[in-house]
């Protein structure tokens, strides 16, 4: 993805939990959430898990009383003087799944909602799926196997992102790494990605205090010292306009999370491809790919309604112990098979799926910067999957881009008819989070029937 702004937190009236202690107001209960494992032939078994929120969209208060350590933008300077003594202070708590954050499920679906108002105003959201012991979050390598979901995007406009994703966080939200961390998987702390943001309230067990800057755009999001990176795999970031399938890799990392700061962050425009992450990944968008009547409202993949989204990890050897090799991509829609778009770009061979190949030509073909390749390509993500990811699921606005890199024309400041600046049909002012707040509030994306198992095993039967 690209810039992956801002999760906003809350600062709340109420009550209960643990900082980077936990607090007690609240109970932290875990929505229940499903999905299915199945095996070659295509017989699928349920497994009963539960998602978890993100630590950063959690009240944070003093582990003596309710006092806020963390309000709209701004840490409590008494509670918060530095980063450990801030961990010691500071407890998470329980999340009001539905009230405060619009999230809930029903079996084996997952509806996010963008924005709800209820004593505080919640803007997005982001969790991850906890294991069928509700103990961790549970880890998929995806080396020769298929990842299979259903996404309902009738409800999400231009400049939203539904994302589906992985991440290669600690399954145990960093507590084994990190003393501090009282908290762990169950309050959803940990997280990371290959924008190695800074938005965290905290990383591996320290808070971010120092340094932070509250945003000048975002009145519940800012930034602090240090960033937290790790590779990523984008399955899923799309609205009803546009969607794209997208690895990323790090450097450095060795494989997992790993706090950041200065140049290894990869910030300002100048160090982007300084740092320890991949930040553009190679990204398949059918629109870019020059097939700009594939997917959309009333296009080939409509969605006007829910679209089955199969992703394929084939290796080098057609055995989980190869090396991953090729990302391919169908939907099936009122039990049709549609087959990838053919990528359509002067000078670049056709492709449907991600290959190393497809990297390097798309590179080439936008001029961009191969920043991808130059972290390892393909086989370091399949190393990253060996290892153990975590499926996120979020909603999101961008402070950072509008989303137009993923909706519309990005950059700006480029002609849309140079290759690669046309992303979608979107106009450039749709993805300003102050409209997309204002007008699309009620927004919303569905999650369901994830599936997971060998190629060929999770659809059309
Ligand atoms: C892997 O499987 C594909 C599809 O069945 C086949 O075309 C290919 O030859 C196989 N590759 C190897 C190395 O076995
Ligand atoms: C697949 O390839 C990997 C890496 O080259 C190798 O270690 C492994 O033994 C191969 N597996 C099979 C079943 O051929």
């Amino acid at each position: 993805m690209f810039p992956k702004a801002s999760l906003l937190s809350l600062a709340l009236l109420a009550i209960g939990a643990l900082g980077q202690q936990v607090g007690t107001q609240q109970a932290e209960s875990h929505p229940k959430f499903s999905w299915s494992k199945c095996a070659a032939g295509g017989s699928c078994t349920t497994q009963q898990a539960s998602v978890v929120l993100d630590s950063n969209w959690r009240w944070l208060h003093s582990t003596k009383d309710l006092t806020n350590c963390y309000t709209g933008n701004t840490w409590d300077s008494t509670l918060c003087p530095d980063d450990t003594t801030c961990a010691q202070n500071c407890a998470l708590d329980g999340a009001d799944y539905s009230g405060t954050y619009g999230i809930t499920t029903s079996g084996n679906a997952l509806t996010l909602k963008f924005v709800t108002q209820s004593q505080q105003k919640n803007i997005g959201s982001r969790v991850y799926l906890m294991d069928t012991s509700d103990a961790k979050y549970q880890t998929f390598n995806l080396l020769n196997q298929e990842f299979t979901f259903d996404v309902d995007m009738s409800n999400l406009p231009c400049g939203l992102n539904g994302a589906l994703y992985f991440v290669s966080m600690d399954a145990d939200g960093g507590m084994a790494k990190s003393t501090n961390n009282k908290a762990g998987a169950k309050y959803g702390t940990g997280y990371c990605d290959t924008q190695c943001p800074h938005d965290l309230k905290f990383i591996n067990g320290q808070a971010n205090v120092e340094g932070w800057q509250p945003s000048s755009t975002d009145p519940n999001a800012g930034s602090g010292t240090f960033g937290t990176c790790c590779n990523e795999m984008d399955i899923w970031e799309a609205n009803m306009n546009g969607a794209a399938f997208t690895p990323h890799v790090c450097r450095g990392t060795s494989g997992g999370q790993t706090k950041c700061s200065g140049t290894d962050c990869g910030d300002s425009p100048d160090h982007r491809y300084d740092g320890l992450c991949d930040k553009d990944g190679c990204d398949f968008n059918s629109f870019r790919m020059g097939d700009t009547s594939f997917l959309g409202p009333g296009k080939t993949v409509n969605t006007n309604s829910k679209i089955t989204v199969v992703t394929q990890f084939l290796t080098s050897n057609n055995s989980t112990s190869g090396t991953l090799s090729e990302i391919r991509r169908v939907y099936v829609q009122n039990g049709q098979v549609i087959q990838n778009s053919k990528t359509n770009i002067a000078g670049m061979d056709s492709f449907d799926s991600v290959t190393d190949a497809f990297c390097n030509a798309q590179k080439t073909a936008f001029g961009d910067t191969n920043s991808f390749e130059d972290r390892g390509g393909l086989a370091a993500m399949g190393q990253a999957f060996a290892k153990g990811m975590v499926l996120v699921m979020s909603l999101w606005d961008d402070h950072e881009a509008g989303m137009l890199w993923l909706d519309s024309n990005y950059p700006l400041d480029k002609s849309p008819s140079t290759p690669g600046v046309a992303r979608g049909t979107c106009d450039s002012a749709s993805g300003d989070p102050q409209t997309v707040e204002s007008q699309h509030a009620s927004a919303s994306v569905v999650f369901s029937n994830v599936k997971v198992g060998p190629i060929g095993s999770t659809f059309g039967h």
